[in-house]
């Protein structure tokens, strides 16, 4: 057994504040789940960091057609490219009136469960609210139960 504490970035784009809420609950959730998120906006977080952590979570909006936030391009590119051991999840929030609802999350999933190994996916209509706190701690719960099952099967933790 180890005491090794999984690295987690919780990285995000909100224009409006709904996504932003739904990653700040997702962090609760993680920090009572017994994680140490490090939460970043998009345009905070750099990308040379990306490689440092075990899991990476992403939170995006949709935006016009089902498509992902500009913001997001350059992280899904980054992410695309990174290792297949890397631990992912995505999450999101955006409007049923579309006829690509949480169009972003779907293009996200896709690329996640080519490239990475992907855990789940949570999406929120509009602002998130106390009722999709479950499904927050069920979200992260199966983050971490993936990231338990793939790192049997790892040689070493990251330093
Ligand atoms: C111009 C525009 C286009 C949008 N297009 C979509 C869409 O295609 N699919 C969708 O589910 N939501 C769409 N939305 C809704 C937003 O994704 C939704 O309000 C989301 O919660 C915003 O997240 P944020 O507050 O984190 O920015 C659109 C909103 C705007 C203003």
């Amino acid at each position: 057994m180890t005491n090794y504490k999984p690295k987690l970035a919780i990285v995000y784009a909100s224009a409006t504040g709904h996504t932003e809420c739904l990653a700040r609950m997702i962090a609760d959730a993680s920090v009572r789940q017994g994680l140490h998120p490090d939460v970043f906006p998009v345009r905070k977080f750099d990308l040379a960091e990306l490689s440092r952590y075990d899991i990476v979570l992403i939170g995006t909006y949709t935006w016009m057609n089902g498509e992902i936030p500009k913001q997001l391009q350059r992280l899904f590119e980054a992410i695309e490219q990174q290792h297949g051991d890397l631990i992912t999840g995505v999450f999101g929030t955006g409007d049923r009136c579309f006829a690509t609802y949480c169009g972003a999350v779907n293009l996200f999933r896709d690329m996640l469960h080519a490239k990475t190994q992907l855990a789940a996916t949570l999406k929120v209509e509009q602002m998130p609210s106390a009722e999709d706190r479950p499904r927050c701690e069920a979200f992260v719960k199966s983050v971490r139960v993936k990231y338990s099952q793939h790192s049997e099967i790892l040689p070493a933790a990251k330093s």
